[in-house]
């Protein structure tokens, strides 16, 4: 029996996936850029705008100069103006006249979130991408002043507002499209429909990040359906292994040991532009995709959520934050 070429890098790139540390880790795109999908063409953020929470660190950042380089006008949310304007410097020098606003969106508060969105709905009557970039681990278990566990706020809660806020000009740019970026660690948990805030038990940081990116992949989903008939497109992704602020903060052990072998934030960003700004990124809806190819929500014997848990979940975000309005 002959294999055919894309039968056998297709069977190459499962075996990276299921072993992980090659798939994951640098080695993962310097193999598959040989058989992934077209780069989007150098100008195909052009005329378009898009935006990315969290955009003054690693991967936000680069995503944000990802979009720049492709010619998208860029909306930075950013809890900390500051250290967005510095982010938007640092992304001017690598790409002169880029358009790139800082916005100030805290996306765990969410009684601030409606207003966040009018301001950009009035500036910004077509989005083409939404990007839930920004992310947290923190050590211990911290509440919201709104009184929700800060992963689940940020990871969840947080994106689900702001999507809702923002589907109208998502819908009116014709191609739009959001994408949730999560953690391969989530496939290390299930969907945890009894204890969404986590307030049983010892709190691991680590559950805590892997739980609630768990919940943001069938979060994604379910605004996949939600949105297919405005004709915008939902995507989850995760970036693999890349070496930014918060892996060298969060997991320091973790990231010496891996040294030279974590990705380049650049590299963790790449499908997440590549989603922003390729026509695939809005023929498909309510993947999870990673390196530029989508992949199983479950691996191993641990099963997929069923609908109905996928509707439970959806249940308790709209419960919790009011959204969308009855
Ligand atoms: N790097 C990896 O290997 C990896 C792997 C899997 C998934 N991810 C995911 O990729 C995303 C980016 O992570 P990163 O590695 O680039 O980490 P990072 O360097 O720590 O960046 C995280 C960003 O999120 C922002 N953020 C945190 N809480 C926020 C809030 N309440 N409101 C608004 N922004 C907030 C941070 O802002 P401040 O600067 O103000 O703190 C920062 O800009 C996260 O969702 C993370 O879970 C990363």
């Amino acid at each position: 029996m002959t294999l055919s070429v894309a039968a056998l890098t297709s069977r190459l790139d499962h075996v990276m996936d299921r072993t992980v540390l090659p798939g994951y880790t640098r080695i993962g795109p310097a193999l598959r850029r040989t058989w992934w999908a077209d780069d989007p063409a150098p100008d195909a953020l052009a005329g378009s705008v898009v935006a990315v929470t969290g955009a003054n660190s690693g991967l936000g950042k680069a995503t944000a100069l990802g979009a720049a380089r492709l010619g998208g006008e860029v909306r930075m949310l950013c809890r900390d103006v500051g250290r967005g304007e510095a982010a938007r410097a640092e992304i001017l020098r690598e790409v002169p006249g880029a358009v790139l606003h800082v916005d100030r969106c805290d996306v765990s508060d969410l009684g601030s979130l409606p207003q966040v969105a009018a301001d950009l709905r009035r500036e910004v009557p077509r989005l083409r991408a939404l990007v839930h970039n920004a992310g947290t681990m923190p050590p211990r278990r911290t509440e919201t002043p709104e009184g929700h566990e800060e992963t689940l706020a940020v990871h969840v809660l947080g994106p689900h507002v702001l999507t809702d806020a923002l589907r109208e000009p998502l819908a009116a740019d014709g191609a739009g499209r959001v994408v949730f970026v999560v953690s391969g660690g989530m496939y290390t948990q299930h969907l945890e429909l009894d204890d969404v805030e986590y307030t049983r038990g010892t709190y691991s940081p680590t559950v805590a990040y892997a739980r609630t990116k768990r919940m943001e992949v069938h979060l994604a989903e379910a605004w996949a359906r939600e949105l297919d008939r405005e004709g915008v497109a939902v995507h989850s992704m995760h970036p693999g292994w890349a070496e930014t602020p918060g892996v060298q903060s969060s997991l320091p052990r973790f990231a010496r040991t891996l040294g030279p072998l974590l990705r380049t934030a650049d590299s963790g960003a790449e499908t997440t532009v590549w989603l922003m700004a390729s026509s695939e990124g809005h023929a498909t809806s309510g993947h999870l995709w990673h390196d530029r190819a989508p992949r199983p929500t479950n691996h191993l014997a641990r099963p997929a959520p069923s609908r109905e848990q996928v509707e439970r979940l959806w249940d308790y975000v709209v419960e919790a934050t009011g959204v969308p309005a009855a």
